[in-house]
């Protein structure tokens, strides 16, 4: 087995400095890279299990069910590429029809990142794993020389693409491109625009989870900043803006007040909200254009219930 895990912390104090700025910012926001500690991503697998979120579940039957068809678009690879691959999972059944020699997984979530990559490792034990813990975004970069030489997959599932704006978008996927190289290909997945109230569900499911997720973007401000939000004192509020073609997510203060980080006061009005984050929802067509405009040319497309996956080269 080859395994190895690389810290690059996203330093606490990038956190810090982030969340002074975005309180400070009107209207007021926090980056959803944050959403990611320990609970952070417990909730988050709990998620993908509601009734109501079919993006997980969605993308999982359309891999299994025109994985053939995928692979064979794709041809043969040397090294998978996986930015964002929190607990490993989805990149399996690629590792199964593609056999490459090496796997590179990056998380900004370093601790649940390397306890999974591990146990991958060991499940396959002819594969390369490189495990590195970072702010893919900032810091893509450090991840080029632990690449081998070869052909390059980037592989971004469950619509994580969709948490950036579009021109944010349009700046990852072009580094993505640099990253893969010229004979490189990207396979990635995206939730697609649908019915407004299927999307609403989805980020307000009955059990209260992505609430709970919401919200423990405050707790973890208070546990690793010293901040003293209340929690209780703020509502979880996500709604489909169509226009936008996104959901949006806030946290809106239930009453006038203020709150401490750092010897720094924030005042919230009653009803202001804190903007957590946006999902962007695509058409085919729409998606294409952005990745074309980051160098990529589209080589397959596969849509099903509401989602779909395409592959660039
Ligand atoms: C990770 N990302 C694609 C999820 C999404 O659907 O935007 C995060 C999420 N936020 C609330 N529910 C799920």
């Amino acid at each position: 087995m080859a395994f190895r895990f690389l810290d690059l912390p996203a330093a606490r104090d990038d956190m810090r400095a982030d969340a002074l700025a975005g309180l400070a910012a009107q209207p007021k926001f926090i980056p959803p890279k944050y959403f990611y500690d320990a609970p952070g991503c417990r909730l988050f697998e709990a998620i993908c299990k509601q009734p109501e979120y079919a993006v997980t579940r969605t993308e999982q039957a359309l891999m299994a069910s025109r994985l053939p068809e995928i692979a064979a678009a794709i041809g043969a690879v040397d090294c998978i590429l996986e930015p964002g691959a929190g607990d490993c999972s989805k990149v399996r059944v690629l590792l199964d029809a593609l056999h490459p020699g090496q796997l590179i997984v990056l998380d900004i979530a370093g601790s649940a990142l390397a306890p999974a990559a591990e146990s991958l490792a060991h499940d396959y034990p002819r594969l390369d794993v490189t495990a590195i813990g970072m702010d893919f975004i900032h810091e893509l970069d450090a991840a080029s020389p632990h690449i081998a030489p070869g052909r390059r997959l980037i592989y971004y599932p469950g619509s994580s693409i969709g948490n950036f704006s579009p021109a944010e978008a349009v700046a990852v996927l072009a580094r993505f491109r640099q990253l893969a190289g010229e004979a490189g290909q990207l396979l990635i997945g995206f939730d697609l625009k649908k019915d407004p109230q299927l999307l609403h569900q989805a980020y307000n499911d009955a059990a209260g989870i992505t609430a709970a997720f919401n919200l423990n973007l405050l707790q973890r401000l208070n546990r690793e900043l010293g901040a003293n939000f209340d929690p209780a004192r703020f509502r979880h509020y996500a709604f489909y803006n169509p226009q936008a073609g996104r959901i949006e997510m806030h946290l809106v203060s239930l009453v006038e007040q203020t709150v401490t980080i750092s010897d720094q006061s924030f005042h919230f009005d009653a009803g202001e909200s804190l903007h957590t984050e946006n999902s962007c929802k695509y058409r085919c067509d729409e998606f294409g254009g952005i990745a074309n405009s980051a160098g990529w040319k589209l080589k397959g497309e596969w849509a099903q219930d509401g989602f779909a996956v395409q592959l660039y080269g």
